[in-house]
């Protein structure tokens, strides 16, 4: 029996991997990606070793995730209730998808995930194992294990001789965190009381508005097919051009958030976000929209919005409707190109201009200038009166409409 780890390195994949090793007798394989979480994965590889792992799998995933992932989200400008950009959702579908990958390659008929039994993130990991491999084995230590704390993995530890020392490594968070290259989210510790502002040390990646530059910068995106390839004109890879914005954005105090998000699995919780590159995209990609869109596709694409959202949050990437809605989305986005300027200032990205070949905005009938005949006023009356009609039979019936 083999059985295929989602590995971060961390203390508590390392008990798993043990753990794993002595509940089930089974031979573990790890997987470590690297997609932007910004920290090393290499040490992954010694750390594995030392724990008698054989097959060790380190993919660098950042440019796939960006492109095949996050890029067709941006697509739709999803928004989960308002205001999440789905940064750690949207980074499951990829992981999910890469095990059961490697569980085909090695010939295991399991895989495991270090996401505990309240989140969404098992959720998510495991409707996409099971779509992308309907007979697959989960096993999801943390809904059977009792070591629901730091002290207990510590001293599984030592009882079961992980040679890693964790000790001494690095400063614990205080906060449950997730990082790649589209945000990195904190949760748990002083904000599980969403009265309690958060800290400021708790941020990472960007500075507070407050702190931010009083001159603001400018940087003009480029869009091909509703997604971006150039930022001030330079053509870049989806990874090195999102890692880009949130260094701008990060800069400028853009992309912070605090919200009270409700889980599909039915508890509310409260999440602190950085999204700096995101936050920026999402306006750029609106306002290029905002010019090359049909009106009625642009709405329809609102109305659809948030129950593509939605899906992707309850973890229902690798699904029949989310390949649905991305035809209809993907096929709306042939026409979206063009440039978008941008204003970054003490935490906001405003437009400063939009321009495109494929543009719909026709200043010649827009004008409040004299239009030479391009749009004839008279033909509004028209359109009022029989807009009005049923307006005009209702109230005359008597039917009240204040
Ligand atoms: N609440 C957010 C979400 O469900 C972030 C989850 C963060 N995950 C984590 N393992 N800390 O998408
Ligand atoms: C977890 O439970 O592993 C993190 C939180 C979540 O998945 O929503």
């Amino acid at each position: 029996d083999k059985v295929v780890l989602a590995y971060s390195g961390g203390l508590d994949t390392s008990v798993i991997v043990r753990w794993l090793q002595e509940t089930y007798g089974c031979e573990v394989v790890t997987f470590t990606a690297d997609i932007g979480q910004g920290e090393e994965v290499s040490p992954a590889r010694a750390k594995a070793e030392a724990l008698g792992v054989r097959e060790i799998y380190i993919d660098d995933l950042r440019e796939e995730y960006v492109r095949d992932f996050v890029f067709p989200m941006f697509r739709a400008n999803a928004i989960y209730e308002g205001e999440y950009l789905l940064g750690t959702a949207i980074a499951r579908p990829l992981i999910a998808k890469r095990l059961i990958e490697i569980a085909n390659e090695t010939g295991a008929d399991a895989i495991a995930h270090g996401a505990t039994g309240k989140g969404n993130d098992q959720v998510r990991f495991e409707l996409g194992a099971y779509g992308l491999r309907p007979g697959i084995q989960v096993i999801a230590p943390w809904r059977e294990w009792d070591l629901n704390s730091r002290e207990k993995l510590m001293m599984y530890c030592e009882q079961h001789n992980i040679p890693v020392d964790f000790s001494s490594s690095k400063k614990q968070s205080p906060y449950s965190m997730d990082a790649n290259l589209l945000h990195i989210s904190y949760e748990g510790g002083m904000l599980e009381d969403p009265w309690a502002e958060a800290e400021e040390d708790m941020w990472r990646w960007s500075v507070s508005p407050e702190a931010a530059p009083e001159q603001a910068t400018y940087t003009t995106i480029t869009f091909e097919r509703g997604d971006p390839v150039a930022l001030d004109g330079d053509t870049m890879s989806p990874a090195l051009l999102l890692e880009t914005l949130n260094r701008l954005g990060g800069a400028n105090g853009i992309g912070r958030l605090d919200i009270v998000e409700n889980r599909y699995v039915g508890m509310k919780s409260r999440g602190c976000y950085e999204t700096p590159g995101g936050t920026i995209l999402l306006k750029a990609h609106r306002a290029i929209e905002s010019i090359t869109l049909d009106r009625e596709v642009a709405h329809m694409k609102d109305s659809l919005m948030p129950r593509y959202a939605e899906l992707i949050y309850n973890g229902y990437w690798w699904s029949p409707e989310r390949r649905m809605l991305q035809a209809a989305i993907d096929e709306s986005q042939q026409v979206v190109n063009g440039e978008v300027r941008l204003k970054l200032y003490k935490g906001s990205v405003s437009v400063a201009g939009r321009r495109s070949a494929d543009s719909l905005f026709d200043g010649r009938i827009a004008t409040f200038e004299d239009d030479a005949g391009a749009y004839d006023q008279r033909d509004a009356e028209g359109f009022i009166q029989l807009n009005a009609l049923r307006l005009r039979i209702a109230a005359d019936k008597g039917r009240k409409l204040i």
